[in-house]
């Protein structure tokens, strides 16, 4: 049943932000962004302030549900249908992106999927195309999002940063996961390749950070709470004892983009009701 906090997230407001609007001016991108988590994200974005395209490969009902949820708070958005594993829809992506804002200040690398199978059923191609999706798509649009960044420099009224980058990640980045292995491979893979983009970068005032969510209720893993008996389980690997909303994701992203945090550099900010707390240990073990 939901009670009154839940419906509050429920409705996408992050509160504070909308009034204080610490992304004003700034340009977003959010891969994935027409459903879970994305979404969220995409919203909360919007609510502080920030110009946000809506990425979507297939979903485009969804994405439009993101631009007006954006427009209704009084931010600019515009969604484009690209998939961020083709080199060519990134740029293309990232241009229609320059010709209406003129710039990005903020990429959310959100866009992933999952392919499951036991380890020796797994073919190559669900193996190759989450990491495709999950690892070689981040890499594409941050290679963008940095160039563009290198180019035009610090604009010190907008950001005391040059740009910031957020890589979706999960608690899988660390969390070895059976049944799973390509996607907990990729990552992993965001997890280092983050950490050397933000130390190549980060002289450069370039800050790239991740968000490694929990369980959180979206499309991708509808089956593991979707019932009570499967909610169940899952709740025993979560010490919080509720499984997360993609609303508790929005106001993490907010503040990795913001100013205020702008001495973290090559950090996973975990948002997963402490499912890293090695729940089996619960009891005293
Ligand atoms: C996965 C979800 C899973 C969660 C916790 C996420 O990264 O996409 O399917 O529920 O990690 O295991």
């Amino acid at each position: 049943m939901m009670n009154a906090s839940h419906d509050q997230n429920s409705s996408n407001k992050v509160p504070g932000y909308s009034i204080i609007k610490p992304l004003k001016g700034q340009k977003a991108l959010v891969t994935g962004a027409s459903s879970g988590i994305g979404k969220a994200v995409a919203v909360a974005l919007g609510q502080a302030g920030a110009s946000v395209v809506i990425n979507y490969r297939s979903n485009e009902k969804g994405a439009a549900e993101a631009v007006k949820a954006i427009k209704d708070c009084g931010s600019e958005a515009f969604a484009f249908g690209a998939d961020v594993s083709q080199p060519a829809d990134v740029q293309a992506m990232f241009k229609a992106m320059f010709d209406a804002y003129g710039t990005v200040d903020i990429l959310v690398s959100n866009s992933g999927i999952q392919q499951d199978a036991a380890f020796d059923e797994m073919t190559l191609a669900q193996w190759q195309i989450v990491i495709d999706v999950n690892l070689t798509g981040q890499f594409l649009c941050a290679r963008e999002a940095v160039k563009e960044f290198k180019r035009r420099g610090v604009v010190p009224e907008v950001s005391r940063a040059v740009g910031k980058i957020i890589c979706m990640s999960s608690v899988h980045e660390v969390i070895p996961w059976a049944g799973h292995v390509n996607y907990a491979a990729s990552k992993g893979g965001v997890m280092l390749m983050m950490k050397s983009m933000a130390q190549e970068l980060a002289p450069l005032k370039i800050r790239v950070n991740s968000i490694g969510p929990g369980a959180i209720k979206t499309p991708i893993n509808t089956a593991a709470w979707s019932t009570p008996e499967a909610e169940q389980e899952l709740l025993k690997l979560i010490p919080a004892k509720r499984v997360g909303e993609p609303e508790d994701i929005g106001p993490a992203a907010v503040w990795l983009a913001s100013d205020e945090s702008d001495y973290v550099n090559g950090t996973t900010l975990f948002v997963d009701g402490g499912m890293l707390l090695y729940p089996g240990f619960e009891d005293g073990g």
